[in-house]
C-alpha cells in the first residue's frame, strides 16, 4: 500500500511516500480503507517535534483524523464490521498509525460509524475540531454535558475565531444545540464563512470594538467562551463574560502567557477550564462521537464554502504540500484524497 511515512522530526520534507505491507489489525484493532485523510495544527506540530511529537521515534505516519471503510476486525471487535462506513479520530496518538496511508489500524473505540449519507469529507473533519468544540461546549457551570437540540436553549455561546477549524465546529455544534452564538473574525470573508457555519453575531475584531458589540447584542453577558487564543482576548472575554460564565481554552495561538485581572474575574465568578483532546480521557471521547454522530445524522455538521468551510484538497503524495498549507494558517479545512473509495463523497 501506499504510505507517508516520516522517520525524524523536522519540517515537512521529511515526509516521503512509500510502498508498505498492509498492517494485520491485532485484537482489539479494526483496519480501515481510507477515503481521506485530514490535516489539522496538531499534524505539523507533532511531526516537526512539538506536542506529542517529542520524544516520538521509529518510522510513523502523520495525521490523526480520516473516513473510509472497514476492511478489517481484530478478535473481539463488535463495534464495527467490514464494509461500515467510518470516521476515525486519534488515529496517530500513541501508535504510528495516522491517516495518511491506504490502510490503516486504530483500537476499535477511535473508529465510529458513519451515519447514511454522510460523505467521508464530513467525516474526516470531525475528529479533532469538533471533538475539541463538544467538549469545549459542555464545561460551562451549570450547562450540559451532553449536546443534542435544545441543550443550550437560552445561553449565549462566544466562540472566538469562528473561520478556523474548531470554531467552525463549535458554532456548529452550539447552534444545534440552540445557542446563541456569537464569534469574532479577522475579516470580511472570514465574516461570511463564520454566518454561512451558523453564527447570529458576527464581530470583525480589527474593525469593532468587539466588547462593546457582543455587550449589546448579549447585555447580561455570554455564559461560555471557545477560547483559541486566550493571551490576546482574555481582557474582552472578562469585559462580555456573564455571572458565572466559563472560558473553554483549547489552544494558545498568539501567545503561551495571559494576564488575568483577578478581581474582575471572581467578581462574576468566571470559570477557566483548559483542554487537551488527547488527555482528556475516554468518557469525554466517546461521548463526543455519540454526540457528533447525532448532529451529522441531523444534517448540522455540513463542511465546504456553502457551509463556512472551504475544502482545500491535496494528493496523497503531496501530504507535505498539505501540512504546510494548515501550518501557513490557510482558511478552511485541508483533506487528503487517499482513494476513490465506492461511496458518495
Ligand atoms: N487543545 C486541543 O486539544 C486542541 C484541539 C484542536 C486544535 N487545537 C489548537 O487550536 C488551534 C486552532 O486550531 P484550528 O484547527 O481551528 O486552526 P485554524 O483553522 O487555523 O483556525 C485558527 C483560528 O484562530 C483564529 N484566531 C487567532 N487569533 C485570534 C484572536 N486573537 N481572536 C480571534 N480569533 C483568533 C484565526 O482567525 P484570524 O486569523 O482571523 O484571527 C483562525 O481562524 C491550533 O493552535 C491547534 O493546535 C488544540
Amino acid at each position: 500500500m501506499r504510505a507517508i511515512v516520516y522517520s525524524e522530526n523536522g519540517s515537512s520534507e521529511v515526509l516521503r511516500l512509500e510502498e508498505r505491507p498492509v498492517p494485520e489489525p491485532a485484537a482489539g484493532e479494526v483496519r480501515v480503507r481510507i477515503a481521506v485523510s485530514a490535516v489539522n495544527p496538531t499534524d505539523w506540530k507533532n511531526r516537526s517535534g512539538g506536542g506529542t511529537g517529542a520524544g516520538e521515534t521509529g518510522d510513523r505516519t502523520p495525521n490523526q483524523d480520516g473516513a473510509g471503510v472497514v476492511d478489517a476486525v481484530g478478535a473481539g471487535v463488535t463495534s464495527v464490521v467490514p464494509g461500515d462506513r467510518v470516521w476515525l479520530f486519534l488515529s496517530a496518538y500513541q501508535r504510528p498509525t495516522g491517516t495518511a496511508q491506504e490502510f490503516t489500524v486504530v483500537p476499535a473505540e477511535r473508529v465510529v460509524k458513519l451515519p447514511e449519507g454522510v460523505s467521508f469529507d464530513q467525516g474526516a473533519s470531525m475528529g479533532v475540531p469538533a471533538m475539541t468544540a463538544h467538549r469545549a461546549l459542555t464545561v460551562h457551570e451549570g450547562g450540559p454535558a451532553r449536546l443534542s437540540p435544545g441543550a443550550l436553549e437560552g445561553r449565549t455561546v462566544l466562540v472566538a475565531g469562528g473561520a478556523g477549524a474548531v470554531g467552525h465546529a463549535a458554532i456548529q455544534l452550539a447552534h444545534w444545540a440552540g445557542a446563541t452564538v456569537v464569534t469574532t473574525v479577522s475579516s470580511a470573508e472570514k465574516a461570511a464563512s463564520a454566518a454561512s457555519a451558523g453564527a447570529d453575531i458576527v464581530v470583525n475584531y480589527r474593525e469593532e470594538n468587539a466588547a462593546e458589540v457582543i455587550r449589546t447584542a448579549a447585555p447580561d453577558g455570554v455564559d461560555l467562551v471557545v477560547e483559541v487564543s486566550p493571551s490576546k482576548n482574555a481582557e474582552l472575554d472578562a469585559a462580555v463574560l456573564a455571572n458565572h460564565g466559563s472560558i473553554a481554552v483549547y489552544a494558545n495561538d498568539g501567545g503561551d502567557t495571559m494576564t488575568l485581572d483577578v478581581r474582575a474575574h471572581f467578581a462574576i465568578n468566571a470559570r477557566y477550564q483548559f483542554l487537551l483532546l488527547y488527555t482528556v480521557g475516554a468518557e469525554a471521547l466517546s461521548t463526543a462521537a455519540e454526540d457528533i454522530t447525532a448532529a451529522l445524522a441531523d444534517g448540522a455538521l455540513p463542511v465546504g464554502t456553502e457551509a463556512g468551510l472551504p475544502l482545500i484538497r491535496f494528493a496523497l503524495e503531496d501530504t507535505a504540500a498539505a501540512h504546510d498549507a494548515v501550518e501557513q494558517g490557510v482558511t478552511g479545512k485541508v483533506l487528503i484524497d487517499v482513494a476513490d473509495l465506492p461511496a458518495e463523497r
